[in-house]
C-alpha cells in the first residue's frame, strides 16, 4: 500500500465553478423545491420555456416504441439516419452533418469541450442562457458577457457589439436566437453580418436555435457561413419533448469528427425520444400553425394586461420565443418576491437571476406556450400581485 497517497478528503475539490442556486424558503436544495413544484398537478407551468400545447401524435409514436419493446436494444450510436435527414430538411441544409445528443445542453457542452482551448475567449450576452457561458468557462480562458439589456441595442447582441468586444484571442461568438429570456431574434441582414464576422476572422459562430420555430421569421446562419457555424438544435421546445432529453449539433463533417471525439453518451440517445422526434418532424406541418397561434394570442393577452399597470413594462414585444420578460424595476418589486407570491397562487415563474447576473434583479421571466386558461389566471393574479408587493 502506498502510504504517500493522499486520501479522498485531501483531494476532493470542485473542478469547475458553477452558479450556486439559493434554494427557495423552506427548502434545503433547489432540486427538492423543483420536485415539489413538478409534482403539483395544479401548478401553471410558466417557469420553464416548455411547450404544453401538443396533441397525441408524438406521444403515440413513443408509446408504440415502448409497447413493441424496441427500447431493449441500443440505438445506432450517432442517431437514426432518417432522423438526421429530417433535421437537415427542417433546417434546409445540405452538406452538413447531424450529431444527435441528449438535448441541446449536451450539444453545448460537447462544443465547448471539443473546440475551445485555454488561450481562447468567447463572446456571449447577458441576459442569456447562462449555462452556455458556464460550459465555455470550463475550457476557454475568458467568457465575455456583453450587457445587452437596453433599448439602444434592441435588447440583443448586435454585430457592432460583437466587433467592439472581439480581440485576437476570440474563438467563438455565441448567438442565442431567439434569445432566452427576452425573445429577441435576428434579421437576415444581422445573421449575414455575423456570418461575415465569423468568416473574416476564421472563428466559430455557435448558433443556438432552440426556439427558432416560435419566431415570426428565422434565418439559419449555417446557410451563410457553413464552414464556421455550429447549429444547436433542441426537441424540448416547439416539439414539447423537454423531459425526453433529445437534441443535436449540426456542423461540417470535419467539425463533427472533433465533437464525436469528446462524446460521453457513446451508446446513443434515448430510443423512445428518437421515435418521438421522427414523428414530430414528419407531422410538423399538421400542428405547428396552431401552436404558434396559441402562443402569439397568449402573449397578446399578457401584453394587454401589462399595458394597464403603471411602472411595469415588457422590454420586448412581441417576443419571438415562447417566453418574455416583465420589467418590475419601476415598481420596486423584487422578482424573487414576485415569483414567491405567484407560486402561492400556483403559478410557477422564474426570477431574472436565472438568466442574468447583471440585471436579474429587474425582471420576471414567464413562458406562455401553455393552454389559455393558465394565461388568464396569470393575467388575473399578476395585477393583484403588483398591488400587494409594490413599494
Ligand atoms: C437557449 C437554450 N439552449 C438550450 C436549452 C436546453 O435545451 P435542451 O432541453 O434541448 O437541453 C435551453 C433551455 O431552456 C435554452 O434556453
Amino acid at each position: 500500500m502506498n502510504t504517500d497517497n493522499k486520501g479522498i478528503e485531501d483531494t476532493l475539490q470542485k473542478k469547475y465553478d458553477k452558479i450556486e442556486r439559493v434554494p427557495p424558503k423552506g427548502y434545503d436544495c433547489a432540486n427538492d423545491f423543483f420536485e415539489d413544484v413538478f409534482n403539483d398537478k395544479e401548478m401553471i407551468w410558466m417557469g420553464q420555456n416548455t411547450n404544453h400545447l401538443h396533441d397525441d401524435t408524438i406521444a403515440k409514436a413513443m408509446a408504440n416504441c415502448v409497447m413493441t419493446k424496441e427500447y431493449c436494444k441500443y440505438p445506432p450510436p450517432e442517431g437514426f439516419s432518417d432522423l438526421k435527414q429530417l433535421i437537415l430538411d427542417d433546417l434546409g441544409l445540405e452538406n452538413q452533418e447531424v450529431f444527435l445528443t441528449a438535448g441541446a445542453t449536451e450539444s453545448l457542452h460537447i462544443c465547448m469541450n471539443g473546440l475551445l482551448n485555454k488561450s481562447d475567449n468567447v463572446i456571449t450576452c447577458d441576459p442569456g442562457y447562462l449555462i452556455i457561458g458556464t460550459f465555455a468557462e470550463r475550457f476557454a480562458d475568458e467568457v465575455k458577457y456583453v450587457p445587452i439589456y437596453s433599448e439602444e441595442n434592441n435588447y440583443k447582441l448586435t454585430p457592432e457589439l460583437v466587433r467592439e468586444n472581439m480581440d485576437e484571442n476570440t474563438k467563438m461568438i455565441i448567438l442565442i436566437d431567439p434569445l432566452n429570456p427576452l425573445g429577441t431574434a435576428y434579421t437576415e441582414e444581422e445573421i449575414k453580418e455575423f456570418a461575415e464576422i465569423a468568416i473574416e476572422n476564421d472563428i466559430y459562430l455557435l448558433h443556438d436555435i432552440t426556439y427558432k420555430d416560435f419566431a415570426r421569421q428565422h434565418f439559419v446562419a449555417a446557410k451563410y457561413a457553413p464552414k464556421n457555424t455550429i447549429t444547436i438544435y433542441s426537441f424540448s421546445k416547439i416539439f414539447g419533448m423537454a423531459g425526453l432529453r433529445i437534441g443535436a449539433v449540426i456542423s461540417t463533417p470535419e467539425i463533427n469528427e472533433v465533437l464525436k471525439n469528446v462524446v460521453v453518451n457513446d451508446l446513443g440517445v434515448n430510443i423512445v425520444a428518437q421515435y418521438g422526434a421522427m414523428a414530430g418532424l414528419k407531422s410538423k406541418d399538421q400542428w405547428i400553425g396552431e401552436i404558434r397561434e396559441t402562443s402569439f394570442s397568449n402573449q397578446k393577452l399578457i401584453k394587454e394586461m401589462i399595458d394597464g399597470i403603471d411602472g411595469v413594462f415588457l422590454p420586448v414585444y412581441p417576443s419571438d420565443g415562447n417566453m418574455m420578460v416583465i420589467d418590475l424595476s419601476g415598481v420596486g418589486i423584487s422578482p424573487k418576491k414576485m415569483s414567491e407570491y405567484l407560486l402561492d397562487k400556483k403559478i410557477f415563474t422564474r426570477e431574472g437571476e436565472y438568466t442574468s447576473r447583471l440585471v436579474g434583479d429587474k425582471y420576471l421571466r414567464i413562458s406562455f406556450s401553455i393552454p389559455e386558461e393558465g394565461i388568464k389566471k396569470f393575467c388575473e393574479e399578476f395585477p393583484k400581485a403588483v398591488e400587494a408587493l409594490k413599494k
